[in-house]
């Protein structure tokens, strides 16, 4: 039990640098990111005791609010948090500061704002959830405000971002230049929710605190590996204006997916500390093939749902794909040669994250031809969202004269083990900013690798068409092609 409860702490926080209080200033904040997920999660790490000191949250927005007003909006926006007993003893701490964040002017009237409810020198997480576009000039008007100034061994200045960073290699590298310029690295936190889900980082124990998997994970014993982001909404939430700029590949393909393939193909890092771990991530990133030299009809399908050039925001003659589905290759020694397939869409029957990891078959055939006898190769699928576990399926003797052959399966289900919820992500990576914990944070050279791979999909995959499929459909025939000649199939939603 005790070895089973270290497991779910992995990967430790590295230690605070210092116990000053924190105080977590969220750009934003009468946006929907914060009352939805934000201050939930927040709430959350507060009722668990789980920040390392004094946390005060302070709301920054032009709406003209006073302290009252805002946290009376915050108790509308976050529904059922705000029935907790705790919530008042939260709230009553809760600050907030207006300002426009246009001019320098501004930016100093927020230094004052903030020094004014500070509980005393503090360490200072600035959260930046508004639009990317605003990401630098927040930071040149922090830091013309002196409000990024850290001295050696004093109170610490965090910035986190939120994505997208950038929407290509140039202006994600150009941004992250700019930043750069004003940030050091350990001060920037490039979110990607999908690393505070549990399932994702149980992906590194699974492997690593097994001996049982991972002499299996490579090319010698894995045929081909699926991930699948699937999303059963759609255009919710009036996010069709943004999303027919960015589109699936952009959306989740180029963060999300990627992230969880780096985690799923790296090597064992040498420790769980940040460094080690995006080393090991980025190495993965860098030799992922791009689709310069690929036939982009056999490696790419997109397609578009039916009804998305109606939504509200969307150009009526969007050419934007809300599916796409990508066959790619890891050009290393481990995986040299498996096809990495890749899918993600919106509109499909249900939402399902997944991995799922195809065994060769055994070298030599003793009871038949698996397609003969209709039975499969073994399988892996490490489910990340909903139901999170892992299933491992597999073939065995059917009781009885004869020698007849059965699937079976083992699986193993999170809520069934260990009858709690798991902490929503938001709630995991806001914590380990507050730590100074970079682990679960995309550095700036695995930004840039993801989008060289993403760009470079993106130019081929205009040669290929855009298939219309029905809502609540798992997406264009064609995704089936990109199996080529081996064995498989798209893995389905589980029951
Ligand atoms: C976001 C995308 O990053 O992730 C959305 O912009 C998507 O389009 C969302 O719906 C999915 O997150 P989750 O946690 O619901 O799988």
């Amino acid at each position: 039990m005790a070895a089973l409860a270290l497991l779910l702490q992995l990967p430790t926080p590295t230690p605070m640098p210092n116990v000053l209080p924190t105080q977590v200033v969220i750009f934003g904040a009468s946006g929907d990111l914060t009352g939805r997920k934000l201050v939930p999660s927040l709430f959350s790490a507060f009722t668990g005791g789980h920040f390392p000191s004094q946390m005060q949250l302070v709301g920054v927005a032009r709406r003209p609010w006073d302290h009252a007003a805002f946290r009376g909006h915050l108790a509308e926006a976050v529904g059922k948090s705000a029935q907790h007993p705790r919530w008042g003893e939260f709230l009553s701490g809760v600050q907030y500061v207006r300002t426009n964040l246009e001019t320098e002017e501004d930016y100093r009237a927020l230094a004052v704002g903030l020094d004014a409810v500070a509980p005393g020198p503090c360490n200072r997480v600035y959260y930046l959830a508004v639009k990317s576009d605003l990401f630098l000039p927040a930071v040149n008007g922090l830091h013309a405000a002196g409000l990024l100034t850290q001295a050696p061994g004093g109170p610490r200045r965090r910035v986190v971002v939120e994505k997208p960073f950038g929407n290509d290699l140039a202006s994600a590298t150009s941004l992250n230049r700019s930043l750069l310029q004003i940030l050091g690295e350990d001060q920037l936190y490039r979110i990607d929710h999908y690393l505070g889900k549990e399932t994702v980082q149980n992906l590194l124990v699974f492997r690593f605190r097994n001996a049982l998997f991972e002499p299996l994970w490579n090319q010698k014993y894995v045929e081909q590996v699926q991930i699948t982001v699937g999303e059963a909404i759609g255009m919710e939430n009036g996010r069709g204006g943004f999303y027919d700029t960015a589109g699936a590949a952009r959306d989740i393909l180029q963060n999300h997916l990627l992230q969880v393939l780096a985690l799923f193909a790296m090597e064992p890092p040498s420790s769980l500390n940040a460094k080690d771990i995006r080393d090991e991530k980025v190495k993965v990133l860098r030799a992922l093939r791009d689709f310069e030299d690929l036939d982009p009809r056999k490696h790419i399908v997109r397609g578009q749902y039916e009804g998305y050039r109606s939504e509200a925001g969307v150009d009526p003659k969007s050419e934007t794909e809300t599916w796409i589905a990508a066959r790619t290759f890891i050009d290393n020694w481990r995986w040299g040669g498996v096809p990495f397939l890749l899918r993600t869409g919106k509109h499909m029957p249900a939402r399902f994250t997944s991995v799922t990891v195809q065994f060769r078959m055994p070298p030599h055939t003793l009871f038949g031809a698996h397609d003969e006898s209709g039975l499969g190769p073994n399988r892996i699928t490490i489910r990340i969202q909903p139901r999170d576990g892992i299933d491992i399926d597999f073939e065995v003797k059917e009781p009885g004269q004869g020698l007849v052959i059965r699937p079976a399966k083992l699986d193993f289900d999170y809520a069934e083990r260990f009858h709690q919820p798991a902490p929503d992500a938001y709630e995991r990576l806001l914590i380990d900013v507050v730590n100074g914990d970079q682990a679960l944070f995309i550095r700036s050279d695995e930004i840039e690798q993801s989008w060289r791979w993403t760009d470079s999909l993106r130019t081929k995959m205009t040669a290929t068409p855009l298939y219309l499929y029905a809502r609540n459909s798992w997406g264009p025939f064609a995704a089936e092609d990109l199996f080529g000649n081996a064995e498989g199939r798209w893995a389905e939603a589980p029951a």
